[in-house]
């Protein structure tokens, strides 16, 4: 439920109290009595004093004795209430004061900016009577019958006001009054902080509060909270977080401990901090690694420090005559890492026999395979590598945090002699000429038998330009004029040879340089690349619409009661018209006669009338029109609706008479509802039925639903608005054309994904996905059920359609209205599942409404019944229906009107049946002569009517 917290209400003033004297709590006494009103001490039943003001001048006539409060400031109330606290004595119970006795006193106020003697001008609050009155036995028993009645007083703006009671000869002891305001009080939610908050004077609207951030927090989303007219927090939305560093302990944002450590922003807790790491400070936001731990920069926080893995283990070396092989095994300590790999070195070692052996950095020419640095396996290929030479290879494993530590890093090594490696080229390679652009070079051949090899590959760079590119060619004879070259530049070459079992070794290096004569011809071959692009396929390939997609609404999830109609989407049809032909009836147009405009349309007025029927009856129909000048997409959405609502039949659907299309205008005749929509209806009546009657109506609804749901056929727009209601308080669904409907809805606003949706009304799935369903529909069913019992209240408010759909989202629902039982908002709350199978079918909320109108709800005492079962509990009897009124007086009381007791008496209306069928015109004749009485008391007549009439007819029409 959305209320939060209970209202605390800060006192203006106790004007006096029984216990507390007047002297000590020295604020607001009552000023001395102008006329009858005494101080006196009584004492109570246990013989404690009581302080009162008492008046009881029973036996004189005209009584006019006034009792006046000090000045009260205002503060901050807007709208002040008074309780009061009061004995009074049953007339009846004292002899011979017939006619001076009375049983009622008079609560005044005045609203000045600062205090002033003058008491004239007091606006009248109220007449009190009493609920419990005593009598002389009670005094003899000394039992105390105490009233306490709340009086609203104002919008009040003025700095201050007076209280005053006005005695007109009732015999009144006033024990107490206690004047207050309510407010929102100031409170801490979701880390945000709320000021007190007076809510407006407008019981219908809310007072939006942004909150701030306690201390060490920080917005999320902003902080929101209403407050409600009775002081309630309503829907909180939006939040704050702890800060980083800090974590929420008992709603406030507390730092972390040394040791700990939070990161991020966020509803988390502090986090121990991770191996080989500490904080050593209070609200850590990082824990820092120990000495020789490392984190590399895309390492998270939350990760344990790590350090460089040792040195790889077991390398052992593999040669054959093309290839080095090196392998070895995985550090015994990878550091606490799993980003390992491995870097290949090498060092090439001209080894003299007995001599100092003379290392360099191996040739840029030795390939490794696949790589020489960032191995991610434990071996490599060594290829082209020069034969008769001691290589040196060092493997050193590293990870993410080799590069952050000092010191040496532990290194595998392993010294390979490449004698037995494969044949190489013997010999010099010769330059024998050399142009411009090309050189001519031969060689003797190796150790290798001549046939054996099968050719060579010249490998050749430009010197300055080492390692940048290189080029080769091939030659089967053991020369070659390699073409191509720049003038006066110098070349490396190295040559090997092929043999069936693959490449030699490369021979060493040689070096040549171009000459200058430019007779050279170099044959350039550029093979063009020619982009052919398609330019056919751009456009958008429009999806394709599956048939049964274009139907989907009604049917989605239905699956329609076996031996029950089902409905059939007129946009099924190719032609409409065929839809109207079919499920509609054709009326003469000269059969019917309009009366009255009720009403506009989206297609043109809506009119009252009446239609003759066969035996020459009459029946009152509503007559949709379509105005002329219509085109025909117009006309076929207007007669769409007819032909939904003409394949309907059911009493708490409203009913097609028929439509007119052969003339103009187009016209759709339905029954015709007396009472309108059922919104405007609750609101035009609001408090005015029981319980009771409001379940008959939502009984009505649920029983149209169970219907058309077991037809297949999804509202989509399932609202009060779209309720009528008829002269016997019968309800009836209508509205009917799915999207139209939205179209002509001005609740319905365009989501973000563009379609057209009465926000309040729909299932979230609805809203996000256009997931209508007789499920969604529940849900709006549950949003209907909200709105009856609170007479037309809009639902959530004036919140925004996006703070609607975000306290939803959260998780938020609408609270009881007031005065609704329990089992009924439980029933709601069951519609607003978030899973909509979770959401009860039509079927079984007529059920359930059905034993709610023959049991618990017909008694005064509210049930309460589990959520997930669903049921009232079955009171051991059926309670006696209580009738609205008992007699003329209490009619009257309740709506204000009891001054016109005496009129209606005199003129012989004694009984509420007589009542209800009198006339504006009566209410003139027996003296009602302000306007806004006869309208007051003429209303509540009509209410009376119904009220009767849905008596006689057991309860409810359903
Ligand atoms: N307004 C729209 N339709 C109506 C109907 N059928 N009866 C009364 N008022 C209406």
């Amino acid at each position: 439920a959305m209320s939060l917290t209970s209202t605390l209400s800060p006192v203006l003033s106790v004007v006096f109290s029984p216990r507390v004297s007047s002297a000590e709590e020295g604020t607001h006494l009552i000023t001395a009595p102008t006329h009858h009103w005494d101080a006196i001490t009584e004492m109570d039943e246990q013989n404690r004093p009581i302080h009162t003001f008492q008046v009881c001048n029973v036996m004189e006539p005209n009584q006019n004795n006034w009792l006046r409060s000090n000045w009260i400031q205002r503060q901050a109330a807007q709208k002040v209430f008074v309780e009061l606290r009061f004995t009074l004595r049953d007339c009846n119970s004292i002899p011979w004061v017939s006619g001076t006795c009375k049983e009622t006193f008079n609560l005044f106020y005045l609203e000045t900016d600062q205090p002033h003697s003058a008491t004239t001008r007091f606006l009248p609050v109220d007449t009190i009577a009493a609920d419990e009155s005593f009598t002389q036995t009670d005094l003899g028993d000394r039992v105390l019958r105490l009233n306490t009645e709340v009086r609203e007083v104002g919008p009040v703006t003025r700095k201050g006001f007076y209280l005053a009671f006005q005695d007109v000869g009732a015999c009144i002891a006033l024990v107490s009054v206690k004047v207050f305001y309510k407010r929102c009080p100031s409170t801490l939610r979701n880390l945000a902080a709320f000021p007190d908050t007076v809510p407006r004077v407008d019981s219908s609207s809310l007072v939006e509060v942004r909150g701030a951030c306690v201390e060490n927090a920080e917005e999320r989303d902003t902080p929101k909270l209403y407050c409600g007219a009775d002081g309630d927090w309503l829907v909180p939305l939006g939040l704050c977080v702890c800060s980083l560093g800090h974590e929420e302990t008992d709603g406030v944002c507390q730092a972390c401990r040394p040791g700990f450590y939070k990161a991020f922003a966020g509803n988390t807790k502090c986090s121990k901090c991770p191996p080989h790491s500490s904080s050593h400070d209070q609200a850590g936001t990082i824990c820092h690694c120990d000495k020789g731990f490392y984190r590399a920069a895309k390492d998270p926080s939350s990760m344990a420090c790590t350090r460089s893995p040792s040195a790889p283990r077991n390398l052992i070396s593999l040669i054959n005559e093309t290839a080095l092989f090196l392998t070895w095994s995985a550090p015994s300590d990878s550091g606490g890492r799993k980003d390992l790999t491995y870097n290949v070195l090498c060092h090439r070692c001209s080894g003299a026999p007995g001599g100092e052996e003379d290392c360099e950095p191996c040739d840029a020419d030795l390939r490794f395979v696949p790589r020489p640095l960032g191995i991610t396996g434990t071996s490599v290929a060594v290829l082209d590598f020069a034969k008769h030479v001691n290589y040196t290879f060092y493997v050193e494993a590293v990870n993410g945090v080799s590069s952050l530590g000092q010191g040496s890093r532990p290194l595998a090594n392993i010294t390979v002699t490449t004698d037995q490696a494969g044949p190489s080229l013997v010999g010099v390679v010769r330059k024998d000429w050399a142009s411009d652009n090309s050189i001519a070079l031969s060689w003797l051949e190796g150790e290798q038998q001549p046939n054996a090899i099968l050719d060579y590959e010249i490998k050749y760079y430009e010197k300055e330009q080492e390692q940048l590119s290189y080029s080769s060619t091939r030659t089967k004879t053991p020369r070659a004029v390699v073409t191509g070259l720049k003038p006066s530049t110098v070349y490396v070459f190295r040559l090997r040879s092929r043999t069936a079992t693959g490449f030699t070794a490369y021979s060493n290096t040689f070096e040549f340089s171009t000459g200058d004569e430019s007779k050279d011809v170099l044959c350039v071959c550029v093979s063009a690349c020619v982009c052919a692009c398609c330019n056919r396929c751009q456009g958008y390939i429009k999806a394709k619409i599956k048939s049964e997609d274009k139907r989907r609404g009604p049917f989605q999830n239905v699956v329609p009661f076996p031996g029950i109609k089902t409905y059939v989407d007129p946009d099924t049809y190719e032609d409409p018209t065929q839809a109207v032909h079919e499920f509609t009836k054709q009326i003469d147009p000269s059969r019917i006669c309009i009366e009255r405009v009720i009403g506009a349309g989206e297609f043109g007025e809506v009119c009252s009338g009446r239609l003759r029927t066969a035996g020459q009856t009459e029946t009152p129909v509503a007559i949709k029109t379509l105005k002329g000048g219509y085109m025909e997409r117009q006309r076929r959405d207007f007669l769409r609706e007819a032909s939904i609502m003409g394949q309907f039949d059911n009493p708490n659907v409203i009913r097609l008479e028929g439509v007119v299309t052969k003339s103009r205008p187009v016209m759709i005749v339905v029954e015709y509802m007396e009472n309108g929509s059922l919104d405007s209806f609750l609101r035009k009546h609001d408090g005015q039925f029981t319980v009771i009657q409001l379940v008959g109506m939502l009984r009505g609804i649920a029983s149209g639903m169970t219907y058309l749901s077991d037809m297949g056929y999804v509202h989509r727009d399932l609202a009060a608005r779209n309720i009528l209601v008829n002269e016997a308080l019968v309800c009836k669904v209508s509205d009917f054309g799915l999207s139209r409907v939205l179209e002509d809805d001005p609740e319905a606003a365009y989501t973000t994904t563009g379609g057209k949706i009465p926000i309040r009304w729909t299932a979230p799935e609805a809203i996000a996905y256009r997931k209508f369903s007789s499920a969604s529909d529940a849900w709006s069913y549950g949003i209907v059920m909200w709105e009856v019992m609170s007479y037309g209240e809009r639902p959530y408010w004036e919140m925004s359609n996006q703070d609607v759909i975000l306290s939803i989202e959260e998780g938020y629902r609408l609270p009881a209205p007031m005065g609704c039982p329990v089992a009924l908002h439980q029933l709601m709350l069951h519609c607003w599942q978030k899973e909509r199978g979770q959401r009860p079918y039509f079927s079984d909320v007529v059920s359930f409404l059905d034993n709610g109108i023959r049991f618990s709800l017909r008694s005064p005492v509210v049930i309460i019944c589990p959520f997930s079962k669903l049921s009232f509990p079955e009171s051991p009897e059926v309670m006696p229906h209580y009738p609205l009124f008992i007699s003329i007086g209490d009619w009257l009381d309740s709506i204000k009107m009891s001054q016109y007791k005496s009129n209606f008496l005199a003129a012989g209306f004694t009984t509420l049946d007589s009542v209800s069928a009198m006339t504006l015109e009566d209410v003139r004749r027996i003296g009602v002569s302000l306007i806004g009485h006869q309208r007051r008391i003429v209303s509540s007549i009509q209410t009376l009517r119904l009220q009767l009439l849905s008596d006689q007819h057991n309860g409810f029409h359903v």
